[in-house]
């Protein structure tokens, strides 16, 4: 198995040296979109990508051709190809936990089967046997032939877990709802705060329910204890219901019937009481944010059906594959990692706005947080070396047009700049007219009028041309210049969104690959999770009590003080 060699420090690259250069001339000579339009006719053709079925407008954001050579030959300089080959192929890049990353291996096809081995195994056979089960088991029960104890069809899921285990399945769900077609819904059950599980399972009838257990390592704490929980609710619920007589025989029967788990530990799986039969694995080469297309998805198979399933599975690869193949240049994919890493290290700007115009979309951006900042939100690389430049932006966003009546003020006037991606589709899945207006039309010049606001501004001239007040002038004056890519699908479908997450997945990978970062490990979280196991019987136990630090100490008091 080949081994990574030490990330290359790209501030010390010749074409980072040219950036810098050439970030300082087109500052000094003044950014100026609406001039970079006017002076060059072919600006949208140059910078207008498609890839899979997706159309990229990149001409509104601050780039020239000539950065758009040398963030190419970024690329390049810290090796960013061999890298991803790499990645595809299965080397450990993933260093700190010695693991290969492979999620592109989830969506290849069958026909690929044999092509990727990693640590001696078929990755790819792998996959698809485990998608072939789950693709028979959601048959059952989308056709009904899977029963609950007392002989009911499915109508409910209910699916546990946390960060990837919840926030991939959670956002495909609510982006694919004109998909579902089986009469089953899910609700997601995510926190340890005891009002989520409350409220997810107010009014659920237990034996038309189906519970699924996702948690990769099947040891987090949030997922087992809303797992045990929830165990307790559907067994005393069923007998109350009279389905079971609260015996260990009928209870095993219920929890055969009304539990399936996913997870690479399963042996974990078959102790917490899970027929092995229903438990459905994946592979520690799966990252927990990277993993909704592995048997994560499994409620997503029962919701829309394993047809649906592969196609979106197919759109992860056309982007896969868009990328492998694409020279830097003209990969809009690689180019996108690279235009952030520019608007970061180069303008210093520290947030990205992810804006999709389409109210189905309303969980990407907080499922692109755990994506984009679980990964690059790192100060060593991969080697254990501190990095030499910032990394890390803080992604965020709203659908609009709900963000424009909140904080896209900030975004056109504010001191930050801001880079955005505008997501919008041609065709809705419900259209609507508002007399003779299209309504979704409108929603449309709204995604157009913003990145043209954004871009190209309103000077105090135009300002004054409409009769303003001089003294409100400058509050009414937009100074443009402020970047956008745009994004343009045709329809939301499994298959788009599918690219959508490659594409994401793919930047995150491009930033972290220019810092030097494992993108793949999360130590991170780790303290706080050590802390909570020490500091919680703190809120009983005196003696753990006094081990706590001042501050912690004194709101423990208040705890106990208002304890009811
Ligand atoms: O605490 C962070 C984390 O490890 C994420 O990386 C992961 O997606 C989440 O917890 C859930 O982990 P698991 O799937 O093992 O329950």
């Amino acid at each position: 198995m080949p081994t990574v060699s030490a990330p290359i420090d790209a501030t010390k690259t010749s074409a980072w040296k040219a950036l810098a250069a050439h970030h300082d001339k087109l500052v000094e000579e003044g950014i100026d979109l609406k001039g970079w339009f006017a002076a060059d006719a072919k600006r949208v053709e140059k910078l207008s990508f498609e890839a899979g079925d997706l159309h990229f407008d990149l001409s509104k954001n601050l780039i020239t051709d000539e950065t758009v050579k040398l963030l190419a030959d970024l690329g390049r300089a810290v090796n960013l190809e061999q890298r991803r080959d790499d990645m595809y192929a299965g080397v450990h890049i993933n260093t700190t936990e010695d693991r290969a990353v492979l999620h592109t291996a989830l969506r290849r096809p069958k026909d690929e089967i044999g092509t990727v081995m990693v640590d001696g195994q078929d990755a790819v056979a792998d996959v698809h046997e485990v998608l072939d089960r789950m693709y028979a088991f959601a048959e059952k029960v989308r056709s009904g032939e899977w029963k609950g104890v007392s002989g009911k069809r499915i109508e409910h899921l209910v699916s546990i877990g946390i960060g990837g285990s919840d926030l991939g399945p959670v956002m495909v769900y609510e982006a694919l709802k004109p998909y579902a077609d089986a009469g089953i819904d899910c609700r997601y059950i995510s926190n340890i705060d005891p009002n989520d599980q409350a409220e997810k399972l107010k009014g659920l009838d237990p034996e038309t329910t189906l519970v699924i257990i996702v948690s990769k390592t099947f040891t987090t704490l949030e997922t087992l204890t809303n797992a045990r929980e929830v165990k307790a609710w559907m067994l005393d619920a069923l007998k109350a219901a009279g389905a079971v007589d609260g015996s260990d025989e009928q209870n095993a029967e219920a929890i055969k019937k009304h539990f399936v788990a996913v997870s690479t530990a399963l042996d974990l799986v078959a102790e917490f009481g899970i027929d092995p039969e229903n438990a459905f694995g994946f592979w520690n080469w799966v990252g927990g944010r990277y993993s909704v297309d592995s048997a994560v998805g499994l409620s997503l198979i029962v919701v829309y059906g394993p047809e649906r399933f592969q196609q979106f599975l197919a759109g992860f690869h056309a982007i896969d594959e868009y990328f492998q193949k694409t020279p830097l240049e003209e990969n809009v994919v690689a180019l996108m990692g690279l235009m952030n890493v520019w608007y970061v290290n180069f303008f210093g700007m520290k947030s990205h706005a992810v804006l999709p115009y389409t109210q189905y979309l309303h969980r990407f951006p907080a499922y692109l947080q755990q994506l984009t900042m679980e990964s690059n939100g790192k100060s060593v690389r991969w080697d254990g070396t501190p990095v030499t430049s910032g990394t890390g932006e803080v992604f965020w966003g709203e659908p609009g047009t709900n963000g424009q009546h909140a904080f896209y003020q900030l975004i056109h006037q504010g001191t930050e700049v801001i880079p955005a991606d505008f997501i919008a589709f041609v065709n809705t899945a419900n259209p609507a007219k508002d007399g003779d207006q299209d309504v979704h039309e409108l929603f449309l010049g709204n995604f157009l009028a913003q990145t043209k606001a954004l871009a190209f501004g309103k000077t105090a001239d135009e300002v004054r041309a409409e009769g303003t007040p001089e003294q409100i002038v400058p509050a009414r004056v937009f100074t443009g210049n402020r970047p956008t890519t745009s994004i343009f699908g045709d329809t939301l479908t499994p298959f788009a969104l599918g690219e959508l997450i490659a594409l994401y997945e793919h930047i995150t990978f491009v930033e972290g690959t220019v810092w030097g970062i494992d993108s793949y490990d999360q130590w991170g979280v780790e303290l706080g999770k050590q802390l909570a196991k020490q500091i919680t019987p703190a809120f009983h136990d005196d003696e753990a009590l006094a081990a706590q630090d001042a501050s912690t100490k004194g709101l423990i008091e208040f705890y106990r003080k208002h304890r009811k």
